[in-house]
């Protein structure tokens, strides 16, 4: 069942913190358009950037490239998406609403909140298709010959510069292109915060095999994925591979996996990956006229590849990581020893978008902040991180527990003055390193500090 009021507490402090604002929001916002902000933007980044680093620095046999969002209009009608890439539409003539033919079941009626568009007595139209795609002019005349679209997805551009990437990356099949970037779609219901958005963001993989490894391909590709989203921190346990039945696939397509997660709103897709056999280089080459064959060196033969394509979000990963990291418990607050909640964002900390807070225990005594700057200055250049000097040091600890940073470095008297007791008596230039999941403190000198906290965020 759909957990409402979880997800009604991540969606408010996505805004109190700085994570994720509504569009356009001091004019009603823009429905299906969201602004991250200095917190969100660090975290989409993070996950980018692992993404990156996992697919193309990490492997031999993937390279990247960085395509226009905007492509000649001929790309979209040799794929089949001007013709086709449409959802069903229904209208509701009582309350004026339009819905998706296929989710009236689940979606709420605005004038009957507590009924769904198929159970509120409204009455709909027959369903007819809709196109996704956001219409746009090249140029200042907006007439036919000049249309094009915002694309829909960012694989094509891996597609149509296929021969190009193969001859610069000297690379031989299996091999993969890779590309993060922004995606459009003309959503009918854009809804569950910005799991459906209309502009949003995909890191997507389309990796060229031979023809008869596709099975082969699909299967190694479930594997590294689910691999990854392990590494920046959703269980296994919670992710679902749903194996597409043939009828539900695209018709070029010979398997596809979704990988679906535990949403607070039930279980829906983040990533799917699938094997599109050679269909999308067989389009682009009858509709361009120019070859797109691969020829095997070793077997002196010539084909058009086939591919299999990973194809994730970036906004529904970092929704889906938000959502396994958001925690509220009850503890012990570690100065006035009274028992309060607290709010914690469990990241991964190789994603979080703070790593380490730097707290000088007092404001008011220079030494104390000197030294604290000190530290700031030798982190910084490695790691985001967070000078905090105001207000009590627990107050301090909960508001990075709620940003989600994993490490709290305090300079205290004993960092100026000396340890009094323990391992380090007597010495001088040792701070305490708080872990925000254990709330445990240890003590360390400021010369361990950027090697631990690195191998720790790596
Ligand atoms: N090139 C294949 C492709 O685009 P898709 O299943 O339509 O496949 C891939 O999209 C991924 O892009 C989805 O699994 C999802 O993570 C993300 N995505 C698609 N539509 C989205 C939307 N409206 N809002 C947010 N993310 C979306």
């Amino acid at each position: 069942m759909a957990d409402t009021k979880l997800m009604e507490k991540i969606v408010a402090l996505c805004k109190r913190r700085g994570f994720i604002f509504q569009s356009s929001e001091i004019y009603g916002g823009l429905n299906g358009a969201w602004d991250y902000g200095p917190l969100g933007v660090e975290l989409k980044r993070n996950i980018k950037d692992y993404w990156w680093h996992s697919m193309t620095r990490m492997r031999d046999d993937i390279v990247g490239m960085d395509g226009a969002i905007l492509m000649n209009r001929a790309v979209w009608k040799a794929t089949g998406h001007e013709a086709t890439f449409s959802d069903p539409l229904i209208d509701c003539k009582t309350c004026k609403g339009r819905f998706r033919a296929d989710q009236i079941e689940d979606t709420p009626c605005p004038n009957k909140p507590s009924k769904t568009v198929k159970t509120c007595g409204g009455e709909l139209t027959e369903p007819r298709s809709f196109n996704l795609m956001f219409k746009t002019y090249v140029g200042p005349v907006e007439d036919d010959s000049n249309v094009t679209y915002l694309r829909p997805e960012t694989a094509q551009a891996m597609f149509v510069q296929f021969k190009n990437i193969l001859e610069v990356a000297r690379k031989k099949v299996p091999f993969g292109i890779a590309q993060v970037g922004k995606a459009f779609r003309n959503e009918i219901n854009p809804r569950n915060f910005t799991f459906r958005s209309r502009e949003f963001e995909q890191m997507e993989v389309e990796f060229f095999i031979k023809p008869d490894t596709g099975r082969e391909w699909l299967e190694k590709w479930l594997e590294a994925r689910l691999k990854w989203y392990e590494e920046i921190g959703l269980p296994r346990a919670k992710i679902h591979v749903y194996e597409v039945p043939e009828a539900d696939r695209a018709f070029y397509s010979k398997g596809t996996y979704d990988l679906e997660y535990e949403f607070p709103f039930g279980v829906q897709e983040l990533e799917g990956i699938a094997y599109r056999t050679d269909y999308d280089l067989t389009q682009h080459m009858k509709a361009s006229g120019k070859p797109l064959e691969y020829f095997d060196d070793e077997t002196k033969q010539k084909y058009i590849p086939h591919v299999v394509e990973p194809s994730a979000g970036v906004d529904r990963t970092l929704l889906a990581v938000l959502c396994e990291a958001f925690a509220e418990e009850q503890v012990t607050d570690e100065e006035s020893g009274k028992t309060e909640t607290r709010t914690v964002l469990r990241f991964a900390p190789r994603i979080a978008p703070v790593k380490a807070g730097i707290f000088p225990l007092v404001k008011n005594k220079p030494e104390l902040v000197a030294k604290a700057q000190e530290v700031l200055a030798l982190l910084r250049p490695e790691m985001a991180v967070f000078y905090d000097e105001s207000g009590a040091i627990g107050r301090r600890y909960r508001r990075q527990d709620e940003a989600g940073t994993p490490f709290g470095v305090t300079i205290d008297f004993e960092t100026i003055e000396g340890m009094k007791e323990g391992p380090f008596a007597g010495q001088k230039n040792t701070v305490t390193l708080r872990h925000r999941d254990s709330m445990q403190q240890e003590r360390i000198k400021i010369e361990d500090l950027l090697p631990k906290l690195k191998a720790a965020i790596r």
